[in-house]
């Protein structure tokens, strides 16, 4: 892949550190910050970024960073893609704002068929937006419930899918997501995630003991789980669901808002398995960083409910379709093989760096350009996430004990061997420790 020339192309080679981190702009910033800001947020280590270009971040000290994270997982183009910025540009001066839910707007249509036609689902379908993964998976909960007329829904343990109240009641990848705000949305099971063998429980335990399977609307999947740890399913595992989706005319939903957008080297990562959803809920890096959620079903589905049963101010603003419509143009244009190629680069090299460290590194497993790498503690996972830091490349953890690996799709052979060479001097400092 070779790099459209943007801001930082004559910046020096990347990483670039030319102060100790966070550095004193940063820690003046962050001082700032935390007067101002919901001390909810979780905030994982003291970047304070204020330009982007492709894979590289530049911090508010002038320090050059690689970047391994993607805003977690957003920005599928790149920073700033040219391509991106300019129908952005142009569209905030031609219209903003006019309320796709209430008025005809012509690019709020155009977003939905495209988003139909990208959909790894055979019937014609339709699209609702929003703003965020959190709303395409209440979306799909309101939908699930209202087409099907039952009340229950499955998700799994270790699924992550938002945290207003409908999403967050899915989730269960960290008990802190509920800690204090119960009762969550009543109706909700979790299922164990990942194994072949774990599909019994669906009757041994769910239908034999709680709840009749003709009264579960949904089971609510994220076909790679990635807060909860980057885990990829058995083969077999997504087949399954389906399978018990078919013969109990339950529908299966598909939470695409990390894992898609072309992360996994194909639109989505359901794909991987030849698995057909009826519903896929999608936000992140659909438009490379400008809020959209989109929520895509059968056309059977979403004819079940009419005006007013659901709908959103700001959903499809142009501003994210145009970005949305540039991102999808980019992804079919290439992004998608190199997600496969550099994801199969940074696998080979990452499996090279456990067989260095054995004992530390437990595990590396991913598709394309979703990686996760598995340490012993959860304390040397963190310890790499700063070490990696302290060497200016970003990473982000995931689940107990897990780095994420997810760059931009723009990402090119020459940055992952620096990105592997960078992580690897991280992982040997804190193995040094170990
Ligand atoms: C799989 C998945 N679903 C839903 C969400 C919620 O998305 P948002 O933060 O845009 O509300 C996330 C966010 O990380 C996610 O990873």
């Amino acid at each position: 892949m070779t790099q459209a020339p943007g801001k930082l192309a004559q910046a020096p080679a990347v990483p670039h550190v030319v102060t100790e981190l966070p550095g004193p702009k940063a820690r003046a910033h962050i001082e700032f910050d935390h007067r101002w800001t919901s001390p909810s947020l979780p905030r994982a280590y003291p970047i304070v970024p204020v330009r982007g270009d492709g894979c590289t971040i530049e911090d508010i000290d002038g320090n050059l960073f690689l970047d391994f994270n993607a805003g977690i997982a957003v920005t599928s183009t790149g920073h700033c893609h040219p391509d991106v910025v300019r129908r952005i540009q142009e569209q905030a001066a031609t219209l903003i704002h006019y309320a796709g839910c209430d008025f005809y707007l012509p690019l709020f249509a155009e977003t939905c068929a495209e988003l139909a036609r990208i959909a790894p689902i055979k019937e014609k379908c339709r699209v609702f937006l929003g703003n965020s993964g959190t709303e395409a998976v209440e979306a799909s909960i309101k939908l699930a419930r209202f087409a099907t007329k039952r009340q229950y829904i499955v998700a799994f343990l270790g699924g992550f899918h938002g945290r207003s109240y409908g999403s967050v009641s899915l989730t269960a990848s960290k008990s802190k997501y509920h800690a204090g705000f119960g009762p969550m949305l009543p109706g909700v099971y979790h299922a164990p995630f990942g194994h072949v063998a774990d599909l019994k429980w669906f009757d041994d335990v769910l239908f034999d003991k709680l709840v009749p399977p003709n009264e579960v609307a949904a089971i609510v999947v994220e076909p790679i789980q990635g807060e909860g740890g980057y885990v990829v399913p058995e083969d077999g595992f997504l087949q399954g669901l389906r399978a018990i989706c078919n013969a109990h005319g339950i529908l299966l939903v598909a939470d695409e808002v990390q894992c898609g957008a072309g992360r996994t080297g194909k639109m989505w990562a359901i794909q991987n398995w030849d698995v057909e959803p009826d519903i896929v809920a999608t936000a992140k890096g659909i438009a490379s960083g400008m809020p959209l959620g989109a929520m895509i079903a059968r056309e059977s589905l979403m004819t079940t409910w009419g005006p007013g049963a659901h709908g959103t101010t700001y959903g499809g603003n142009p501003l994210a379709c145009v970005a949305s419509l540039e991102t999808i143009k980019l992804l079919e244009g290439g992004l998608m093989e190199n997600a496969t190629a550099r994801g199969d680069q940074l696998l080979a090299g990452l499996r090279e760096l456990q067989k260095r460290f054995p004992t530390v590194i437990r595990d590396v497993r991913g598709i394309g350009l979703m990686i996760g790498v598995e340490f012993d503690t959860h304390q040397r996972a963190e310890a790499v996430q700063w070490a990696s830091f302290q060497r200016g490349l970003l990473t982000l953890g995931a689940g107990h004990a897990v780095v994420r690996i997810s760059p931009p799709l723009v990402i090119t052979e020459a940055e992952a061997a620096v990105g592997l060479k960078v992580f690897g001097e991280a992982v040997a400092e804190v193995a040094a420790k170990a």
